[in-house]
C-alpha cells in the first residue's frame, strides 16, 4: 500500500494516529484502486475503512480518494470534538478467513425443476462422490433466500457481502471442498436465474480469496443438459461455469453434456451415462 497522509491527532490524553493509503487492485478486479483509512492508538488498530473505485456508479460522480480524504478530515474532527464515543462507533475490523480443502463435494443442482433431467445428474453424481469417500452436499439453490449481486463493489474493502441470506453457508460449503459440481439445463442458452443470481454472488468469495492472497484450489466439473439437439446449445452455458469456476479459483475438468433432451425426455435412458457421470465424479475428486 502507498502511503498518501498521515495525521496525528492528541485528544482525550492518548495520541492517535490516522493513516490514509492508495493500493492499485488492477490485478485483482480490472482497473480497482483501493483507498484504506485507518486510525491506530499505541500500535493497536482501533478502526478501517476502504473504499475503492468501482463503488462509484457513472450517475454518482465520486471518487473513492476524495472520500478517504473526507473520511480523515471527519474521523479527526470527531475524535477531537469527543474520543471516546468516536472511538466506540468504529465499526468492526475486517479479518481475513482461511480456509482448507476438505474432502468433500458441493453438487449445485441448477434447474427449478426439482425431479427433472438435472436432479438425476445430481442425486448420480451425490452417490458417486459418496462412493468416493467424500462428504458431499446437494445445494437447491431454487429453494434457497439468495439476494441477486447488486454490484456494490463493498465485498471489495470488507471481502463479505452486505446481504446476509443463505450465501453465507453456500460459499463456506464451496470455499472448504474439493470438488463443486455444476448441475444446469440450458434456459435461453444460459443458466436458470436462480443459479446465475448463486454464481455471481461468488464476486464477495473473489474478493476474500484474492484480497486475503490465497491461491485457488479445488476441481470444477459441469454436468448440463439441453432441450435442443447439438452441442451448440451449450456454449453459453460452458462460458458461464467457466467464468464462476475462475471466481472460485478451481480448475475445470471435461463436462458432461448431454443435448436433445426435449426428444429424450429420460436421461436414465442413455446407456452408459451413469457410469460416465460415476467415473467423472470420481477422477475428479483425486485431482486435486
Ligand atoms: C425457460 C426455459 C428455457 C429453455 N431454453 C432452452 C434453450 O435455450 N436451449 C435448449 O436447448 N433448451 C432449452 N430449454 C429446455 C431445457 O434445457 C430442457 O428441457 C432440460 O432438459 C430441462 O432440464 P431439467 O429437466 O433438469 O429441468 C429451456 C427450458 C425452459 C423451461
Amino acid at each position: 500500500m502507498t502511503a498518501i497522509m498521515e495525521r496525528i491527532v492528541n485528544a482525550g490524553g492518548s495520541a492517535y494516529r490516522i493513516e490514509m493509503g492508495e493500493e492499485d487492485l488492477s490485478g485483482v478486479y480490472p482497473g480497482m484502486k483501493r483507498f484504506t483509512v485507518q486510525i491506530s492508538s499505541e500500535d493497536s488498530i482501533l478502526g478501517i475503512m476502504r473504499t475503492n473505485s468501482c463503488e462509484y456508479s457513472p450517475l454518482i460522480p465520486i471518487h473513492a480518494r476524495d472520500v478517504a480524504e473526507e473520511t480523515v478530515t471527519r474521523w479527526e474532527r470527531d475524535l477531537l470534538r469527543d474520543p471516546g464515543s468516536f472511538v466506540s462507533s468504529l465499526p468492526p475490523i475486517p479479518r481475513t478467513k482461511t480456509s482448507g480443502r476438505e474432502n468433500s463435494a458441493v453438487i449445485i443442482q441448477g434447474s427449478p425443476r426439482p425431479t427433472g433431467n438435472c436432479a438425476i445428474l445430481a442425486s448420480w453424481a451425490a452417490d458417486a462422490a459418496r462412493e468416493a469417500g467424500a462428504e458431499t452436499t446437494v445445494l437447491f439453490p431454487h429453494d434457497l433466500d439468495i439476494h441477486s449481486c447488486i454490484g456494490c463493489y463493498q465485498c471489495y474493502n470488507t471481502g463479505t457481502c452486505i446481504f446476509q441470506d443463505d450465501m453465507t453457508e453456500v460459499i463456506d460449503a464451496v470455499s472448504r471442498c474439493r470438488l463443486v459440481i455444476v448441475c444446469s439445463p440450458v434456459y435461453t442458452n444460459t443458466v436458470p436465474a436462480g443459479l446465475k443470481a448463486l454464481m455471481d454472488r461468488f464476486q464477495a468469495f473473489h474478493a476474500e480469496r484474492t484480497l486475503g492472497g490465497q491461491a485457488g484450489r479445488g476441481t470444477g466439473l459441469l454436468l448440463a443438459v439441453a432441450g435442443r439437439t447439438g452441442t451448440e446449445n451449450f456454449r453459453c452455458v460452458k462460458a458461464v461455469a467457466g467464468a464462476f469456476f475462475s471466481i472460485v479459483g478451481i480448475t475445470p475438468v471435461s463436462p458432461i453434456l448431454v443435448d436433445g433432451m426435449d426428444r429424450i425426455f429420460d436421461l436414465r435412458s442413455i446407456a452408459g451415462l451413469r457410469e460416465q457421470v460415476r467415473t467423472r465424479v470420481g477422477d475428479s475428486l483425486v485431482r486435486d
